[in-house]
């Protein structure tokens, strides 16, 4: 065998020994933005395209990628616990799961922003006197903006969707939801009384995969980082 044979062999077996990079992205417009921009970098799942595809999990064997489907707050526990290497999720989500997770890029796509909202009378139950129930998604954000921001004694109220109907059938005075375009808001009569933060989606990595694969990752998102800038 001469030298370069040799050479030839042994990049095959790095190659092959070369482990699967896994992603947890979040199913839907999150996941589709994704791979647009990971299809800019050169990174392609033709499986992932097919838009009546019922698979949870693609491979591009070329490049020892996985990439699978899953809900927003489970993507930050995928990746805690090293199922995941990567995940795409929304800032919301990782600010709510507080897992011991890297937050590692911001995509600047699926902007919006978190707020309490509410009929426009609720806005002087806002001034940290008042005694009143607070509908969310988001219970730890919840708690966490009226406890330490705005150091009122709040009951918080944890619902799993269409938080707008809360003060509307008087379930709540106010919700801490997230607004996008806000015609949720406006088409039912709610109003924004005051805006808790910014938010975009976000990379995360599992702390022990970026020290173990930390080349890999590390041009991963130098790569998508550039693309975002482009
Ligand atoms: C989200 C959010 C608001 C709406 C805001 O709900 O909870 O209801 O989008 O978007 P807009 O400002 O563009 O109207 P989602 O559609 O995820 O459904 P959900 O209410 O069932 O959570």
């Amino acid at each position: 065998m001469n030298p370069e044979q040799g050479r030839a062999v042994t990049d095959n077996r790095l190659e092959n020994d070369m482990r699967y990079l896994t992603f947890a992205l979040t199913k839907g417009r999150l996941a589709r933005k994704t791979m647009a921009l990971l299809e800019e970098i050169g990174i392609f799942c033709e499986e992932m395209r097919d838009p009546d595809t019922r698979k949870l999990i693609f491979v591009n064997e070329d490049l020892k990628l996985k990439f699978f489907l899953a809900k927003g707050p489970d993507v930050p526990t995928y990746v805690e616990y090293g199922a995941a290497d990567i995940g795409v999720v929304g800032e919301d989500t990782i600010m709510e799961e507080g897992r011991k997770i890297y937050e590692v890029l911001d995509l600047g796509f699926g902007r919006c922003r978190m707020c309490v909202a509410g009929p426009k009378e609720a806005q002087k139950l806002l001034n940290g006197q008042e005694q009143i129930r607070v509908a969310t998604k988001y219970p730890k954000i919840a708690r966490d903006y009226f406890n330490d921001q705005k150091n009122q004694t709040v009951e918080i109220i944890k619902l799993n969707g269409s938080i707008e109907l809360a003060p509307i059938v008087g379930l709540a005075e106010v919700i801490v939801d997230i607004v996008e375009t806000g015609s949720t808001l406006k088409e039912n009569g709610l109003t924004v009384l005051e805006e808790v933060c910014p938010l975009s989606a976000r990379v995360v990595v599992n702390p022990v995969s970026m020290r173990m694969e930390n080349a890999r990752i590390t041009k991963l998102l130098n790569d998508m980082n550039e693309a975002l800038n482009k």
